[in-house]
């Protein structure tokens, strides 16, 4: 395939909020297509680069500094790193990850500011805006709740209704709550500066007019959007954490979050083109009219792309180019309820590494992609897919196609001479479902190529055991070949069809058949391997026990409760109740690392006459023998619970920071069982 003069594509990820780690719903919505998206341009042989970044500013980030008691660079330094290592887990790999509290970001976004405000796009508005005594802030936008003043439901933010797709004017909320704090705010005077938005409402229009190619459900919401009638968005904030705007007259305000974030993807691609040693590139993306932009996010993000983001761009003093598409998709589920972060439902990056593979999660997250509606997660599915469908139907095709070339033909394939009618008919059905993924990655449409994928597996299966080749290898040697080259023709094709859903087991599947490391899609047609050679082979995949699945089920449900537990202690509490709490000297008795966790050591400790057994998250601190002598602080009145499937019957208490963790230890020796007051 010959590359298209100057066609390019920018993708890039809506840049998460660098206050938290991500969240398997995140990785469905906005990350996992787009990598997948970008792996099959790749394949095709497109130029692409795949841009994202922290989204740093803002209430959220404030929020979090403050309630842990930090800076808010503090904050975002220690939660990027989390983030950039969870998608480094699961191979979302971007060419530049960069965040938007960076010099670059601040100048381009104020420079962004300027540009709107000198052709009058921006102005001055006195207004009014809810303002939480208790917490003593201004509430923007998503930090008040209320009824929604249009559809009248509850829940709605100050910002927009879920439940209706309404932009919601903050103040007609109805009984609205400060989110932080639950109390109900006043009505205060500010002065703010406002995107004159009707303003652009005929040029986005225009814009919008051939974007009939746009997914449907990104088009019912802007159309939704713009029949309501554009109203002028106010784009600063009384923060002290934030891009400085840049008037003299507006020098205690900040920039509102939204404004400078998209501008992230910008200075982000700088960023690249520095790291590459061509400065200047970041152009041929945002300036050469050549290069598609095509930006992957969660359904409630859809807004900000499709209006505010293209006006803003729209009035630069330079052309940049605007979107191209906008793929967004809608939510991932767990276990039926929306995921609640504030109520812990959510299964978090970090956590799912410790305990499985990240191939696994891209397999499971596309087979179930919350693509043209809600999609649901459960353990139990997700053992399910990878059980049934990976390891019976993938992993199984290739075990038992490279074992028996293995044990009949020393591992080497050769390309027979012709092929039979059996072999050409299944052939044939292999290529008209790889034409079908194809139109699906194009389309957005993981969810079915993924189905394509394992489709192809199936009939690579089916037409093994039709022929029988442990049969016939009795006594027809070059018929059984032919069957084993086909076998390894469809294995070599899932290996580039499967690649951008599964790179890394793919990558695995073509080393073992000797194949290079990187696939690409015209060589389907054309590679035309008089041998295959098979070597170092080892099981694909290793299916998950329901053992495991229950542990990982009951972790949860108990991380849930446990964090529960934790916000209602987080309020001050009465001596008395300190109190309650038996806190004694232990002594490590025993001490060992729980297999299947980076995490866990059992630990077996004696409380003055009484051995407890304790699992604690200590195994990348201390190893266990130097935990075994030791004597420790235990919490030993709390309910036991199981972890990993061992039960737990306290709590060792621990000094953290975000590097170590350092064991409370009794400065001078003293008796097991003593007790703490
Ligand atoms: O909703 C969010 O998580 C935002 N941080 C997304 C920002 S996307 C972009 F424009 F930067
Ligand atoms: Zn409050």
């Amino acid at each position: 395939m010959t590359k298209k003069e100057n066609e390019k594509y920018l993708v890039t990820s809506a840049l998460p909020y660098a206050n938290g780690d991500l969240h398997i719903g995140q990785i469905a919505g906005a990350y996992l297509p787009a990598d997948v998206f970008v792996r099959f341009l790749r394949l095709l042989d497109k130029e692409v680069i795949y841009i994202c970044g922290t989204d740093e500013h803002g209430a959220p980030i404030s929020i979090k500094a403050e309630a842990e008691n930090r800076k808010p660079r503090q904050i975002v330094d220690k939660y990027h790193k989390i983030i950039e290592k969870g998608f480094k887990g699961l191979g979302i790999d971007f060419d530049n990850f960069s965040g938007t509290a960076t010099k670059t970001n601040t100048e381009l976004s104020q420079k962004f500011f300027l540009n709107l405000y000198k052709k009058g796009y921006i102005r001055k508005k006195n207004s009014k805006q809810f303002y939480c005594e208790a917490c003593g802030r201004f509430l923007s936008d998503r930090y008040v709740e209320g009824i929604c003043p249009n559809c009248g439901a509850a829940g709605a933010r100050g910002d927009q209704c879920d439940t209706c797709g309404t932009l919601v004017e903050t103040l007609e909320l109805e009984e609205p709550v400060c989110k932080i704090c639950g109390s109900t705010p006043i009505v205060k005077k500010t002065t703010h500066w406002y995107l004159d938005l009707p303003k652009f409402e005929n040029k986005l229009k225009n814009w919008l007019e051939n974007k009939n190619y746009w997914k449907e459900n990104v088009l019912n919401f802007i159309m939704g959007w713009i029949k309501q009638g554009l109203k002028e968005r106010d784009i600063t904030r009384d923060l002290d954490w934030g891009v400085p705007v840049p008037l003299e007259e507006a020098k205690e305000k900040v920039l509102y979050v939204w404004f400078d974030a998209p501008i992230g993807y910008i200075s982000s691609t700088k960023e690249w083109a520095k790291k590459i040693g061509q400065p200047e590139k970041w152009k041929e993306y945002w300036q050469n009219p050549h290069t598609k932009i095509i930006h992957f996010l969660g359904k409630d993000n859809i807004p900000f792309h499709t209006i505010i983001w293209p006006s803003m761009l729209m009035e630069q003093d330079k052309t940049y180019n605007l979107p191209y598409d906008v793929p967004a998709n809608e939510y991932l589920n767990i276990k039926g309820e929306k995921i609640s972060t504030s109520r812990n439902l959510a299964i978090w990056v970090s956590d799912y590494l410790e305990y499985f593979e990240g191939e696994f999660l891209r397999y499971v997250l596309s087979a179930n992609a919350p693509e043209t509606k809600d999609s649901n997660f459960t353990w139990q599915d997700f053992q399910n897919k990878v059980n049934n469908d990976l390891a019976n139907v993938y992993g199984n095709l290739a075990n038992r196609v490279f074992s028996f070339a293995k044990s009949n033909f020393k591992g080497l394939i050769k390309q027979p001479k012709n092929f039979n009618r059996k072999s050409e008919d299944v052939l044939k059905q292999v290529f008209e479902i790889v034409g079908k993924i194809r139109d699906s990655y194009q389309d957005y449409r993981v969810r079915k190529a993924t189905k394509f994928c394992i489709d192809i597996a199936r009939l690579g299966n089916k037409y093994f055991d039709e022929t029988e080749p442990w049969k016939t290898i009795k006594n027809d040697s070059a018929l059984t070949e032919k069957t084993l080259y086909i076998c390894l023709e469809i294995l070599r094709i899932i290996s580039i069809v499967f690649y951008p859903i599964m790179p890394q087991k793919n990558r695995e599947l073509r080393s073992m058949m000797s194949l290079k490391k990187e696939p690409k899609w015209a060589n389907i047609f054309s590679e035309n391997l008089e041998i295959f050679h098979i070597s170092n082979v080892k099981p694909l995949i290793n299916k998950i026990s329901d053992e495991r699945i229950e542990q990982q089920q009951e972790l949860l449900e108990k991380m849930y409760k446990g964090d529960e537990e934790k916000m209602e202690h987080k309020e001050e509490i009465p001596f008395e109740q300190f109190s309650k709490l038996e806190i004694r000297i232990a002594k490590v008795i025993e001490a060992e690392k729980i297999e299947k966790s980076n995490k866990l050591i059992k630990i077996k400790a004696d409380i003055g006459g009484e051995v407890r057994q304790v699992v604690a998250g200590l195994a990348k601190y201390y190893k266990p023998e130097e935990l075994v002598g030791k004597k420790v602080t235990l919490l030993v009145n709390l309910e036991p619970i199981k972890l990993m499937g061992e039960e737990s019957q306290g709590m060792i208490l621990a000094g953290e920071n975000e590097e170590d963790i350092s064991l409370l230890i009794p400065d001078k020796d003293i008796e097991q069982g003593a007790e703490i007051h």
